[in-house]
């Protein structure tokens, strides 16, 4: 899918199988207004998360509604766009070394742009108490050169292409884009996007900078056409942007204030996704479960799930990433009173001590969380449960860090996504005092993931001699090997003779276990 994965990320589970493309609805047809050239093609790169995807799936389908075509390099594009990530710093710095990488020869040949910038980035994050000042964090640094240019193409932006900075970043940094990197034509963050069609017509008629910088709005991001990537499981937001504060996160900032997607419309969906052959959907949101719907009907998060589920043809729902202070007993009993629904929950705790998740803002002590996982577990079927951790946040003690390594034995996920504390600006966690060295983060990250791993793999070797239904969406190049996912999310690499299986739901039997995967054969159709 073109993502990229951000440095500081450590994933316990298998990542998916290779994607095959999809478009639904038609590719071609373009809408009223200015009449697009011959030949016009884009080059989309998307960075961070699943919102992120999928609002590029949205972008993809609105410039391919304008008769664009899409293209693999920014070589051959005309327009060339990155929708990019910025909640942690090294996942903000890519997309400036991405624009490095597209100046044009004649800004290469002058005055080289912003060298303080540049300096910052050599002390970055390196230095010994790691702690950035303000100033230093305000700015994400630009690298005058990619990182790895031997391994990079430069791409001439002049030439008459369009390059927009897409996403959180350009929430972020605004019109300082355009200062850093002049041959920008486009900042647009993502609480504008419905913007974006216009945006790109006031392009194609030739004025030189655009923007869609607003947070103010109640709508959310409708596309006449998505253009999916994956061709079984359909991702679809129902609610955008994040009214929760927690004191370490940008993205209240970058993706603005809750808004939902009503009911009805997201059911309308649901049902033309199965008849176009869907048959996994994803349902997505910063908060999934603070989804309010905005419509007389007034659904209920857990009763919208339901629905969701009922749709004939669904096969599979899915729903991330949920806030534990609005996880109640509703959405279990969903789960449980509809097979449809995954046996799975993302619930992300970020520590084990109270004391830290009160720093955080986080709006719930380490006993309510677990009051939570208690729910879950108390479910007529087993539901396997995910999380997030951030090691390292402003003042976390050996001892907090412990509780947090408790945490792990105590709840026993079934795989965890943690990351070292990035400072991040504008977030009031930027003033706390008492910074923990980079090295000490690695230090603790370390130690929580092996801590993890002998978890993981435990678990998982109980697994050995279950059956379970796959959704297969991999197939190897190795004779008679294929990949796919189980409702509880886990990765399962089995051995079939059948000559094709993608798409396809079949029945597997565990013979061995790793930490982040399962190893099985098929024994029948599901
Ligand atoms: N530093 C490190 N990790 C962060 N996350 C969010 N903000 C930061 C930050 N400033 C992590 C949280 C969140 C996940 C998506 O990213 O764990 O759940
Ligand atoms: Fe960020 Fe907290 Fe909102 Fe999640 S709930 S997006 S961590 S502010």
């Amino acid at each position: 899918m073109g993502k990229s994965f951000d440095i500081g990320l450590e994933r316990l589970t298998g990542t998916g199988a290779p994607e095959t493309e999809a478009l639904e609805a038609s590719d071609q047809g373009t809408q009223a207004g200015v009449p697009v050239p011959q030949g016009s093609t884009f080059y989309l790169e998307t960075f961070g998360c699943q919102m992120n995807d999928h609002d590029s799936e949205k972008v993809a389908g609105v410039l391919l509604a304008r008769g664009y075509r899409q293209v693999d390099g920014p070589e051959a594009a005309k327009v060339i766009l990155y929708n990019t990530c910025s909640i942690r710093e090294k996942a903000a710095q890519k997309v400036f070394s991405r624009l490095g990488e597209l100046r044009p020869a004649e800004e290469r040949n002058g005055k080289s742009f912003n060298t303080e910038d540049t300096e910052e980035e050599h002390r970055g994050h390196g230095e010994e108490n790691g702690a950035l000042s303000r100033s230093a964090q305000a700015r994400v640094p630009v690298p005058q050169e990619p990182k790895h240019p031997s391994q990079r193409k430069i791409v001439n932006a002049g030439g008459g292409k369009i390059i927009g900075v897409l996403g959180c970043v350009a929430q972020q940094e605004g019109e300082g884009i355009f200062e850093r990197a002049p041959w920008v034509s486009l900042v647009c963050g993502s609480a504008s996007y419905r913007k974006l069609p216009q945006l790109i017509a006031e392009l194609e008629a030739g004025n030189r900078r655009v923007t869609g910088l607003d947070t103010d709005t109640d709508e959310t991001f409708e596309t006449e056409i998505t253009r999916r990537d994956n061709p079984w499981r359909a991702y679809l937001t129902i609610i955008e942007g994040c009214d929760k504060a927690c004191s370490y996160c940008v993205v209240p900032f970058t993706r603005g204030p809750e808004r939902s997607r009503a009911s009805a419309s997201i059911l309308e969906e649901v049902r033309r996704l199965a008849e176009a052959g869907y048959s996994e959907v994803q349902l997505l949101g910063q908060t999934v479960n603070s989804y309010a719907d905005p419509s007389a009907r007034k659904m209920r998060f857990s009763e919208l799930l339901a629905a969701v589920a009922e749709v004939r043809g669904i096969r599979r729902v899915r729903f991330t990433t949920s806030h534990p202070r609005d996880f109640g007993k509703d959405i279990v009993e969903a789960i449980e009173a509809h097979p449809t629904i995954c046996d799975h929950v993302h619930l992300p705790v970020q520590s084990g001590s109270t004391a830290v998740l009160r720093a955080m803002a986080r709006t719930y002590s380490r006993e309510e969380y677990l009051e939570k996982i208690g729910l879950i577990k108390a479910a007529r079927r087993p539901i396997s449960i995910t999380t997030d951790m951030i090691v390292g946040f402003p003042g976390e003690t050996e001892k907090d860090f412990e509780e947090t390594l408790t945490l792990l034995d105590e709840v026993q996920y079934d795989s965890v996504f943690a990351f070292k504390y990035s400072p991040r600006p504008n977030t009031p966690s930027l003033k706390m005092a008492d910074a923990i060295p980079e090295e000490e983060k690695g230090r603790r990250l370390a130690i929580l993931m092996d801590r993890q791993r002998e978890i993981q793999r435990v678990k998982n070797e109980r697994l050995v001699g279950e059956t379970f239904e796959v959704l297969v969406d991999g197939k190897s190049r190795r004779e008679n090997q294929w990949s796919g996912h189980t409702s509880s999310n886990r990765v399962m690499n089995f051995t079939s003779p059948e000559r094709e299986l993608l798409g396809d739901y079949v029945q597997v039997k565990v013979v061995s276990a790793m930490p982040n995967s399962l190893v099985g054969e098929m024994i029948g159709w599901a």
